[in-house]
């Protein structure tokens, strides 16, 4: 079979050639003396124009869309009127001297060429068929493109591609695991890495010293928009570094990245926040930097108010804090407020500047401390003031959801740049969980604490122990996190008894990691980059769904292949497992 040219890549240079073209049929207009066929491959589509006199012209009639055909012919110049700019092919068309169908569509479930507003189910059900449009390979090779660049970088830079194994053992990162029985080992389980993370290590006390890995991950979690149970993430690890080697080394890639593939600049050094700032002043660890609405703290002003809800909150140590806005309607804020009660808080408390004072809200208690309001926040006027008071992390965290929503409502972040990238930097080593009153690890339990903070371990304030961790944000997503690790046996140890893990629980788990431990460790650390997220962001597509050849539903079902699936019996005694009666589910 053979192909001369690309469909999408006829141009006005190739008029008088003669030439052989394979590809989808994408639609055919059909004229009494003659018939138009849209003739679409990966890199486009181009016109194949049938006269009445022409010896295809019935077989060209009786083309059906996203049949497999191939067309020979020669290439002419279309007449002045009828050329367009509308695709890169406008000027030319193809005369055919035959057509030839070598594969016959049937009636697609819905119109590839059309896709717009048809159902994502279905979508996914008939996969194939929706990576022929072009938006979706325009993503795939997009994806394709970032994986050269950052593999390029990284050889350059000594990095050794190493891969780890897909059936190992817990590593605990957050998520429940994917687990796997073993036929040879009757009533065990392997269990689906959620990163590479031990083994990384593992390599750097090995001496690798450099190591990346595109490392496919299996979280078994609730799914969002930017969430997959198999993703895949840039891995790499480091020895003899800093955090500063990391963040610099992560920083020249990240710039290299979107230089080469998205023609971008990024700015040099990345902005950078603490954890605690970034929380105080927008109410989020992964803050959309594309524009600004930064809180104001006005805690100090509600002491001792008439308005008791925040006075009470002062009175118990917590904040107040304010998101100033521009002139919301009641519908709006309304829908403010259920984003706020949905992140756990009360209500959302407003006010409208109205000349030197406010109205509507809560502006019959705030009249003493209208004016100090009005200088602190430089409210416009009609414009709005938003409330988020109590305890520190709740009050942020339900403010900063508001503010998120503000900008989707408002579309706040299309004045802004179009990639807006930071660190985030001095992580908690250490979070209390308010279920259960118990400490448990931010990040990993292997993450380095900051060396000033160290002795706080086993201390009431433990809490206070920074990490030596990041996360890298765009534009509002964590699209990577990494650590500085601990490497010191004596340092894990503490914070296994940190998280409440006894001597036994700790070797149970990982007691071949704490081995290893003892051999001969370099300093190290490292970084995962959620490639899927970040090529999302880079397509500005609105979900990892569109970046990923074959997702999950979210359901986490594959809807095409059908999986999960029930399996035989016979294929569950081989492996030695009995599938327990469903729990009944009180809905
Ligand atoms: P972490 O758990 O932060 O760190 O994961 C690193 C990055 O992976 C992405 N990510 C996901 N992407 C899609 N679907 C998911 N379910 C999902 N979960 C995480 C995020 C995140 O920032 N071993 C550590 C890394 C390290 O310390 O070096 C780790 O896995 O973008």
């Amino acid at each position: 079979m053979h192909r001369t040219h690309y469909v999408g890549d006829l141009r006005a240079e190739h008029a008088g050639q003669t030439v052989a073209l394979a590809g989808w049929v994408s639609r055919v207009r059909e004229f009494p003396d003659q018939s138009f066929v849209i003739l679409r491959d990966r890199e486009g589509v181009a016109q194949v124009t049938v006269e009445r006199d022409n010896p295809a012209f019935e077989t060209a009639r009786r083309l059906r869309a996203e049949s497999v055909v191939r067309v020979e012919g020669v290439v002419r110049l279309r007449g002045e009127g009828q050329r367009t700019s509308a695709y890169p092919t406008g000027d030319v068309e193809v005369i055919p001297t035959s057509v030839t169908v070598l594969s016959a569509a049937q009636t697609p479930p819905f119109p590839v060429e059309n896709a717009e507003g048809v159902n994502e189910d279905l979508r996914l059900k008939f996969r194939y068929l929706d990576l022929r449009r072009p938006e979706m390979l325009a993503n795939l090779r997009l994806r394709s493109r970032v994986q050269a660049a950052i593999t390029a970088f990284l050889d350059a830079q000594g990095f050794v591609n190493v891969e780890t194994p897909m059936l190992t053992r817990s590593t605990p990162e957050g998520a429940r695991d994917f687990l796997v029985p073993s036929r040879l080992n009757p009533g065990e389980f392997y269990a689906l890495p959620q990163s590479p993370q031990l083994f990384k290590q593992l390599l750097m006390i090995a001496g690798v010293d450099r190591y990346y890995q595109f490392a496919r991950c299996f979280r078994d979690e609730d799914l969002r928009a930017d969430r997959q149970p198999d993703f895949t993430q840039l891995d790499m690890e480091m020895s003899f570094v800093t955090q500063e080697d990391v963040l610099d080394l992560n920083e020249r890639l990240m710039r290299h990245v979107f230089r080469e593939v998205l023609g971008e600049d990024l700015p040099s050094p990345f902005p950078r926040l603490t954890y605690h700032d970034a929380m105080d002043r927008y109410g989020s660890d992964k803050p959309d930097l594309r524009f600004e609405h930064a809180f104001t703290d006005v805690t100090d002003l509600f002491a001792g108010s008439e308005f008791k809800a925040f006075a009470d909150a002062v009175d118990a140590g917590g904040v107040v804090k304010v998101l100033t806005a521009g002139e919301l309607t009641r519908k709006q804020i309304d829908e403010l407020e259920r984003v706020a009660k949905l992140k756990g808080a009360r209500g959302l408390a407003w006010l409208r500047r109205e000349g030197e004072g406010f109205t509507g809200g809560i502006s019959r208690f705030t009249g003493a401390q209208a004016r100090a309001l009005l200088e602190r926040t430089g409210v416009q006027e009609g414009g709005t003031l938003l409330f988020g008071a109590g305890a520190w992390r709740g009050a942020v965290e339900a403010l900063g959801a508001v503010r998120v929503a503000l900008r989707d409502l408002l579309n706040l972040a299309s004045d802004g740049p179009r990639f807006a990238v930071a660190w985030v930097t001095d992580f908690p080593q250490l979070d209390l969980d308010p279920d259960t009153n118990t400490w448990t690890y931010m990040h990993h339990p292997f993450t380095a604490p900051h060396p000033d903070d160290a002795h706080l371990f086993g201390t009431p304030r433990q809490g206070e122990i920074r990490a030596l961790a990041y996360d890298l944000v765009l534009n509002g997503f964590e699209v990577g996190g990494g650590s500085i690790r601990i490497f010191e046996p004596a340092t894990q140890t503490r914070m296994f008894e940190a998280i409440g893990f006894t001597e036994q629980q700790a070797r149970e788990k990982f007691g071949f990691f704490m081995d290893a431990l003892t051999y001969g460790t370099p300093p190290h650390g490292g970084i995962a980059w959620g490639f899927d997220r970040l090529v999302m962001v880079m397509a500005g597509a609105a979900s990892i769904r569109e970046v990923i050849a074959f997702p999950k539903n979210n359901r986490g079902a594959d809807l095409m292949a059908l999986a999960p699936s029930e399996v035989d019996e016979a294929q569950l005694r081989e492996v030695g497992v009995a599938v327990a009666a469903p729990e009944a589910t009180a809905d």
